[in-house]
């Protein structure tokens, strides 16, 4: 055989297995007796609820989790653990829930780190030539429009993810594990990774796919595989891979996303923007009316300026022009702190820079915002933070096993919750969610909702943007869709249709 054709029937013949595994955390049981097989070429999903053991089935994978009982077997070779450089190795690629990338390094670097191409001679002096080409041919299959040498902090969440997949991509792996990929990609970068997931397969890879957006699961996968509570709960195949199916294998139970209607008539206006022009599009104008006990949900592409406006109502950035007005009374927020003593709140889309401190407490984080409201004397009182803490897990269904485990110990998904109940404890006037529900599971979404529904029958003003055009329809009383820095139109419940949003996103008129 050639080498080439050993190669390849290497790729067709790998497999790998893990058979009883099971991983215990102080209080957790993350993973109970879990067995699984993968084969080269196929599409394996897998589901499970916020906490239910994805990721951590996954670190067994990758090597950076050690299960405490159970065996991997990969080409018929038995292992009690793996290490990150011995999974590499075998060809295992993982793409991760929380990306990790050098903020100050460049595309081309963060690609390559630690692998850069060097070139012949003495010094091994870094070939730089073929790097950025190496990564610009990269970057061309997977449709991104970015350059090679743009730092990493200058792109958005979904570009980044792209560095993430040229990362995987450039290394020759056998199976790829995708950690919730989607779930920062509005829709059309959402399709393009499902048609680089099926490409990968057609090659004879083995791919790993986890989502809570279960239609790309019922679309991209041959098999889907169910965890609940760190156990195998379900294998699915064929005509078995849908919707209802899965969800009820996840909770346990019967479920369906319930959207509770409007109580009240929406109120006044509670914060005016006139004429807002932001940094990318100096010379487009934003006008928006929030009112109090209405969600408005904020719709459009990627870069359309949505989180730009965000940023500027919250106080964060200063806008190039305009003015707004809060309660009828002009504002100039110099910074966010200003914002949230006003009663304006956003809850950011990425939760990394959140400010989660993922080494304090859940209490602790949902305290921060609110110290005044905690303290007595000037002291915190632990056991307002602890009952507030308590309220907020319950309300949000957080799975630990208790409010004072260190935040980094939650799943993603339960750290996004940590998030969303921090800023919720807040009492606001004015409350901005920037992607709300990213990466949150079926049953907590419906519990988003309803808090959100409640903050408005109480007379907050709640502005929502979403690229789940499911939600952004579900939930919001009207919808303004933004198309290059500017509002293209607002559409009341009964015309907030995915086929009007969508037109109105591209740019043209309805
Ligand atoms: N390093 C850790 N220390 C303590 N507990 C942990 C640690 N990592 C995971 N856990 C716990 O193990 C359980 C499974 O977490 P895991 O991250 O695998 O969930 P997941 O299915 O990926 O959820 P999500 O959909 O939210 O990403 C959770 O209860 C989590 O709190
Ligand atoms: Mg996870």
């Amino acid at each position: 055989m050639s080498a080439p054709e050993e190669a390849d029937a290497k790729k067709t013949g790998f497999s790998i297995s893990l058979s009883n595994t099971s991983k215990f955390y102080p209080g957790v049981v993350a993973l109970d007796d879990v067995s699984l097989q993968v084969e080269a070429g196929e599409i394996v999903g897998l589901v499970g609820e916020n906490g239910a053991g994805k990721s951590t089935l996954m670190k067994v994978l990758g090597g950076s989790t050690a299960p405490d009982r159970g065996t991997i077997t990969i080409n018929g070779q038995d292992y009690d653990f793996l290490t990150p450089p011995l999974a590499t190795e075998l060809g295992i690629a993982f793409v991760h829930q929380e990306l990790n990338l050098f903020e100050n390094l460049d595309v081309a670097a963060n690609i390559y780190i630690g692998r850069e191409p060097h070139r012949y001679g003495f010094l091994r002096l870094v070939d730089n030539e073929k790097l950025y080409r190496e990564a610009q041919s990269l970057l061309d299959r997977l449709g991104a429009t970015f350059s090679p040498t743009t730092p990493v902090e200058k792109l958005s969440l979904a570009q980044r993810q792209m560095v993430e997949i040229a990362k995987v991509l450039s290394v020759d792996a056998r199976l790829v594990i995708f950690d919730e990929p989607t779930s920062s990609l509005p829709v059309a970068e959402t399709e393009k990774l499902l048609e680089i997931i099926a490409g990968l397969k057609a090659h004879g890879i083995a791919v790993i796919f986890i989502s809570h957006r279960l239609h790309e699961i019922v679309t991209a996968c041959d098999r889907v595989l169910v965890l609940r509570d760190g156990r195998m709960v379900g294998e699915l195949e064929g005509e078995k891979i849908n919707h209802d199916t899965m969800v009820k294998l996840m909770v346990g139970r019967d479920l369906k996303v319930a959207y509770s209607p409007p109580a009240m008539e929406r109120g006044q206006a509670a914060l005016s923007a006139r004429g807002i022009r932001t940094g990318t599009y100096p010379h487009r104008e934003i006008d928006l009316d929030l009112h109090s006990g209405e969600i408005l949900g904020l719709a459009g592409l990627v870069g359309a300026g949505r989180t730009e406006l965000a940023r500027v109502l919250f106080g964060i950035d200063g806008a190039l022009g305009g003015s707004i007005h809060l309660d009828g009374e002009e504002i100039r927020f110099a910074s966010s702190a200003d914002a949230v003593k006003a009663g304006v709140f956003l809850v950011p889309e990425d939760r990394k820079g959140a400010g989660l401190l993922l080494d304090m407490t859940i209490a602790e984080n949902i305290s921060l915002p609110n110290l005044v409201a905690y303290s007595r004397n000037r002291l915190v009182s632990r056991e307002n933070e602890r009952v507030q803490a308590e309220r907020s897990r319950a309300e949000l269904d957080i799975r630990a096993p208790s409010v004072t485990v260190r935040t980094g110990a939650l799943s993603g998904g339960n750290q996004q919750k940590v998030v969303l109940a921090k800023w919720l404890a807040m009492e606001p006037n004015v409350i901005i969610f920037d992607e709300p529900t990213r990466g949150i599971d079926i049953g907590a979404k419906t519990e988003i909702y309803r808090l959100m529904r409640n903050l408005a029958d109480n007379g907050v003003a709640v502005l929502v943007i979403s690229s789940d055009m499911e939600e952004v329809i579900g939930v919001s009383d009207r919808v303004a869709v933004m198309h290059e820095g500017h509002i293209t139109g607002i559409l009341d419940r009964d015309r907030s249709s995915e086929e009007n949003i969508l037109t109105l996103a591209v740019g043209k008129s309805i």
